[in-house]
């Protein structure tokens, strides 16, 4: 790593009470309960812009935890990821009252035709002057896809399958249905949109069928910055092809590092660069004016976060009834087809269901880092240091304290070690991240998909022999 490399940062959040840290939201001071209310996600917003937070990221399920003990009791009672609001919805308000964050929303592509989210996305990208990215779900839960009219879901692989296909048809619409200069806006001459340049996606493949218009026309960012957080192979398989940002729960260092470098390792056999992937870590971040007052933070936290229901949220993620075990038996995981990679971790470590809950000591399974703002700075770069990570994706505590706290005392330590952005750089989210332009850049698929040229019978060949030579 170069000394001055730059630290990315996310905050994740979710449209509910309880996201990962489970049970704070008991805590005096936690407003995680004001998530109805459009004040509560505004002045998030405000205080990570004021933080130059490279972006506010925000989970989605669109089932329910039903895996521990076989019931949503648990789940309801300590208000599990249920209730849980829509996250698109958020997103126009924050990006009223901000002018730099980025936004990358979760939607599960399993329930919902590409061509209508595609204009969805579109509309965002105009609201926020390119501004927002897409975390790319294929789903992990059966009680979705009951909730949905299916008995179950789609074998994890083949769920990623589907997903290379709609992306396609999705770079179909943002990239190819409206040529660059389609728009003329032009008053003088009554011409909105020049039909020569706008064309039509006919798309027929083993699970879409699309033959029409992009409705949007072309917005900042045309495709949105794509996030993905699969770790199987499959997954990173899919990620190396697609994702622009990934976000990865390893359960250590060594972890983290063996995902990055396979994940950088796929890019290449995509044909895209190692860095063309901005890579971000979950962490809980604790901190105060000094450790001893952080330490105290620390245990006061602890004091309201239930281990129970980080359990029973785990239990979802890998599949598996924890409940129906002893506190030290060995537990069997079988064929996973939820969250493949955190079954597989479980597994290999052998971890037992007390292990499991000593591990969730701030009710979830990320790592909690402690300290003073120089400490958490330590720790924050050894992680960047050690793993090849890009940055954090900071799962929230008590809110919005654990958003202050950070901004007012870890973010001014990284700047004076040259480590963190003193202000942000203008341009889309995509342009922000990457230095580059506001579109995927031309060695990325998506971009194959593009028509250049006037509408011309070659430039549409040109256009469209590109297109198969990559599906
Ligand atoms: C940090 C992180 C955040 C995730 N956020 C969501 C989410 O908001 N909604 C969701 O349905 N799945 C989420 N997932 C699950 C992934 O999208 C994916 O389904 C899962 O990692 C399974 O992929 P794998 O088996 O390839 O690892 C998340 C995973 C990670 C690691």
């Amino acid at each position: 790593m170069s000394a001055s490399k730059q630290i990315l940062l996310n905050a994740f959040n979710m449209n509910c009470v309880g996201h990962i840290n489970h049970g704070l939201w008991t805590h005096p001071r936690d407003e995680s309960t004001s998530y109805l209310s459009i004040e509560h996600w505004t002045g998030i917003a405000r205080t990570l812009e004021r933080g130059l937070f490279d972006g506010l990221f925000i989970a989605d399920i669109v089932g329910v935890y039903d895996v521990y003990r076989g019931n949503v009791d648990v789940t309801l009672r300590e208000s599990i990821q249920l209730p849980v609001n829509d996250p698109m919805l958020l997103v126009s308000a924050m990006a009223a009252v901000t002018q730099h964050l980025g936004f990358g929303v979760t939607v599960n592509l399993g329930y919902e035709l590409p061509y209508l989210l595609a204009r969805r996305f579109s509309t965002l990208d105009h609201l926020t002057r390119g501004r927002v990215g897409w975390n790319i779900v294929t789903g992990y839960l059966d009680s979705a896809a009951r909730a949905m009219g299916l008995s179950e879901q789609l074998p994890h692989d083949e769920r990623y399958d589907r997903a290379d296909e709609y992306l396609e048809v999705l770079y179909k619409l943002w990239e190819g249905s409206w040529e660059d200069g389609a728009v003329r806006r032009d008053k003088a001459t009554r011409i909105y949109a020049d039909p020569a340049r706008v064309h039509r996606v006919q798309h027929h493949g083993r699970y879409y069928q699309v033959d029409g218009y992009h409705l949007a026309e072309p917005s900042p960012q045309r495709t949105p910055v794509l996030f993905q957080a699969g770790s199987s192979g499959r997954g990173q398989r899919f990620a190396g092809r697609h994702a622009e940002c990934v976000f990865i729960s390893p359960p250590d260092k060594a972890a983290a590092k063996k995902s990055v470098d396979a994940l950088r390792a796929q890019l290449v056999a995509a044909g895209r660069r190692p860095d063309d992937v901005k890579v971000f870590v979950g962490a809980a971040v604790v901190t105060d004016s000094n450790e001893r007052l952080a330490r105290e933070k620390y245990e006061d936290y602890k004091r309201h976060a239930s281990r129970e229901a980080g359990l029973a949220h785990f239990a979802a993620s890998t599949g598996v009834d924890y409940s129906r075990y002893d506190l030290d038996a060995p537990i069997a995981y079988g064929q996973a087809n939820a969250i493949q990679s955190a079954a597989r971790t479980a597994e290999q470590r052998g971890w037992t269901r007390r292990q499991l809950l000593e591990l969730f000591e701030l009710g979830g399974r990320y790592p909690a880092i402690v300290g003073s703002a120089a400490q958490v700075a330590d720790e924050l770069q050894s992680w960047i240091a050690e793993t090849g990570v890009d940055g954090f994706n900071l799962s929230r505590t008590v809110v919005p304290e654990s958003y202050e706290d950070f901004v007012d005392l870890v973010v001014p330590e990284l700047q004076q070690r040259g480590v963190y952005k003193t202000a942000y750089a203008p341009g889309t989210l995509r342009s922000k991240l990457f230095g580059e332009a506001d579109r995927l850049p031309a060695r990325h698929v998506g971009a194959s998909f593009r028509r250049t040229g006037a509408g011309t019978a070659e430039a549409r060949e040109a256009a469209a022999s590109a297109a198969a030579s990559v599906a």
